[in-house]
């Protein structure tokens, strides 16, 4: 290139909280998990990523990140395997297309917000890294459908495969060696099922102890019972999961969703040593919901936590009264709630379409 015009494109992309959780890789190069699981993606209006890729001949110092104002290491192998990803599929269009011009051989620059706490089990590696690819897919004006970039989003961060999507979202954990089939495709939109909301508790924005990444290969290589889980359990809450949503069964939801999140939380417990994601805050939450459902005589409202304290509420939007009602009451009365930086994002809707 001869000139230092600057191209640039921006996206957000939404968060996405899994109801079956990924925990285990069996490829760590590969970003290839040891199950399949399923996610719902929450409205951008309440989290979200903002990204914004740039490349010019002008960018001196190879490429960068800016990750919420601070320069952040961009030389890890899964942001290098994006970049290579994405640049290689913008190699064939100029490689066919001699007028384009060539975009694939520069520097490229991200600046990147999160608009809600980073690495605190929000899933922000998630709506992260799929605004990262999105960002650059459209910079380089690539045609790749949704499940072909979740191919190179999951190399980012497993989750990040499922925010390329809206609504109910499958990832296929995939058999083949070099991880070509484990993608994501939608099991419904959000209007399939348009009363689902969510609660979001934000016990604590503190950074976790444990990445996501590291405690699932500390997991994966100390705990007896996540053989049972990765071989029985999720299998058949896959199959649980996939029914009721497609019949909109909450109840049914509801079970499934709260026991996979036990169950992933057991595992957290079984690794040696023992790693605690979730904090009093975190029971209290559980608690409540245990006693809005027993107060209704059925599951009306389902928890689930990802890698870290805070708590994700699904419920319909019907309820609200009860749930809501019954999360003032109980959550008021805990000390130390308020101190902590809490935080209750509620009625959230769920996201139709990226991007
Ligand atoms: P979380 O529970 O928030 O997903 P993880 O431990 O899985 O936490 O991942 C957190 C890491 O994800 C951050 O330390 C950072 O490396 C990466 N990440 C978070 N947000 C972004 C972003 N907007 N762009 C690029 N990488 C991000
Ligand atoms: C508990 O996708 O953050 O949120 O692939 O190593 O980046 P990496 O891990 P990540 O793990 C998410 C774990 C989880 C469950 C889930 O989102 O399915
Ligand atoms: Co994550």
């Amino acid at each position: 290139m001869s000139d230092n015009k600057v191209y640039r494109a921006s996206t957000t992309a939404p968060v996405n909280i899994a109801v079956v959780k990924y925990w285990g890789k069996r490829d760590v190069e590969l970003n290839l998990p040891t199950n399949s699981s399923i996610s719902v993606t929450l409205s951008q209006a309440d989290l979200r990523t903002l990204t914004t890729a740039s490349c010019s001949a002008s960018y001196p110092d190879g490429d960068s990140l800016m990750l919420n104002g601070e320069l952040s290491d961009v030389s890890g192998a899964r942001t290098q395997a994006c970049f290579r990803e994405l640049r290689a599929r913008r190699a064939v269009l100029e490689a066919s297309n001699a007028s384009l011009p060539k975009l694939s051989t520069l520097p490229l620059k991200i600046v990147s917000e999160n608009n809600f706490p980073t690495a605190a089990g929000l899933a922000s590696s998630a709506a992260g890294f799929a605004a990262l690819v999105q960002a650059i897919a459209n910079l380089y004006e690539l045609t790749d459908s949704p499940s072909e970039l979740s191919l190179i989003a999951r190399q980012g961060s497993g989750s990040a495969c499922r925010s390329l999507f809206g609504g109910y979202v499958a990832w296929r954990m995939g058999n083949k060696e070099d991880g070509s089939d484990s993608m994501a495709d939608l099991v419904a939109p959000a209007s399939h099922w348009p009363n689902m909301r969510a609660l979001i508790l934000v016990a604590s924005a503190s950074k976790k102890g444990v990445s996501s990444t590291s405690g699932m290969q500390q997991t994966v290589a100390t705990s007896g019972l996540f053989q049972r889980r990765i071989t029985q359990i999720v299998p058949a809450n896959m199959d649980l999961m996939e029914e009721a949503i497609k019949a909109k069964d909450f109840a049914k939801f509801a079970e499934v969703t709260m026991r996979d999140s036990n169950s992933f939380h057991a595992c957290c417990a079984d690794t040696y040593p023992p790693i605690f994601y979730m904090n009093d805050v975190s029971r209290a939450a559980i608690r409540a919901v245990e006693s809005i459902n027993t107060k209704a005589g059925k599951p009306i409202a389902a928890y689930t936590f990802d890698a870290g304290p805070n708590c994700v509420v699904y419920y319909l939007e019907e309820d609200a009264p009860a749930v809501l009602g019954g999360f003032a009451g109980v959550l008021g009365g805990i000390s130390g709630w308020n101190e902590n930086g809490a935080d209750v994002k509620s009625g959230a809707k769920l996201e139709d379409g990226v991007a």
